[in-house]
């Protein structure tokens, strides 16, 4: 019924436009908790899997559900997704990494120290590093296209954000350490730390290098890409308003958005419950269509199971690609 008028529409309502987009390295899927992230990022990888060389999937969302999706196993370190050659998948805890890195680092001394209250002081500045520490790690491992299924919404937010502000931060610290390194070195001598601080102002440096290039990716629409999920109701609908305007103030490229668990009811259902629903959701589509008229909106049915499992993936993942066409 309220279908025909989206055939016309000058974006596609569905992703192939990412698909053809070879310059892509960094795409998001993001979105609030349990609209179907991780259904829409495992199946974008897949898809992505069949026309670039090599995808990685990784999940930064701390209620890891890769392992969940695809029936397997999956942790720190990047491991073939059974029954394909290309699509690997790795969980990461970004807020780990940075304990983690000082962990290994047992002499750091005063940047230990240094890192630690600096990560205390400002919130998501935790975060922010253990990111750049992945990206750098990632980056070094040549994989054609990287998926992010990320944690639920302001928390991803934060994640994408914090890079500028973190990057202000550490030039006055370097600026700082630059300026007061000896004075430095003599007080954590005087308090009997092996400080080098010489060491602190470079390792500083990296990690501000990092940051700013991450950066630079992150704000490139050739690049990078944020895929917004939602489900056609008020909240989510306003969740996603805001996410679209925090991701532009941070210059981050958005231009398709996923409506995920859509209703349609057989046309003589007389179920209540259904055709209510589907009243409303069709009311909050409209909606979409007029608020993001330059975005390309993909319509995903409500499956009667769950979508686990690789071939049920793989089956869903088409829904992407393929016009929308509304089960009678
Ligand atoms: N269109 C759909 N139809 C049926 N089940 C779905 C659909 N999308 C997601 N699900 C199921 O809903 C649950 C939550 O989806 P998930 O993708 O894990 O959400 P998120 O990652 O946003 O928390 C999962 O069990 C998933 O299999
Ligand atoms: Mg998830
Ligand atoms: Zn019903």
């Amino acid at each position: 019924m309220a279908v025909a008028h989206y055939d016309d529409l000058e974006f596609e309502p569905n992703l192939r436009n990412v698909l053809e987009q070879d310059s892509l390295k960094w795409i998001f899927v993001g979105g609030k908790g349990g609209v179907g992230k991780t259904t829409s990022s495992c199946s974008l990888a897949v898809q992505l899997s069949k026309v670039r060389e090599s995808v990685l999937l990784i999940s930064t969302d701390p209620a890891h559900n890769l392992s969940d999706a695809f029936g397997q196993k999956f942790g720190k370190d990047p491991t073939k997704i059974n029954g394909f050659d290309n699509l690997f998948a790795m969980e990461i805890d970004p807020t780990a990494s940075i304990q983690e890195m000082m962990d290994q680092n047992p002499d750091g001394g005063a940047m230990n120290g240094m890192m630690q209250d600096l990560a205390f002081a400002i919130p998501g500045v935790d975060e922010a590093m253990g990111f750049a520490e992945v990206m750098k790690l990632v980056k070094s491992m040549d994989y054609s296209v990287i998926v992010f299924d990320t944690a639920p919404t302001g928390h991803t937010l934060r994640f994408l954000s914090f890079p500028a502000v973190l990057e202000k931060a550490l030039a006055k610290i370097s600026q700082f350490s630059g300026r007061f390194a000896p004075l430095l070195s003599q007080m954590s001598g005087m308090m009997g730390i092996n400080s080098n601080s010489e060491d602190m102002f470079a390792k500083l440096e990296g990690m501000r290098e990092v940051i700013q290039e991450v950066n630079k990716q992150f704000q490139d629409p050739d690049k990078t890409t944020f895929i917004c999920v939602c489900i056609s109701e008020f909240l989510s609908l306003y969740e996603t308003e805001r996410m679209i305007q925090e991701l532009t103030s941070y210059h981050i490229d958005t231009h398709n958005i996923i409506v995920n668990q859509l209703l349609f009811p057989k046309k003589d259902s007389t179920c209540e419950h259904c055709n209510v629903r589907y009243k409303m959701q069709q009311k909050y589509l409209e909606q979409i269509h007029e608020l993001y008229s330059d975005f390309h909106v993909v319509k995903l049915p409500l499956l009667t199971k769950e979508v686990r499992g690789a071939k049920e993936i793989e089956e869903f993942s088409q829904k992407l690609v393929e016009p929308f066409i509304p089960p009678q």
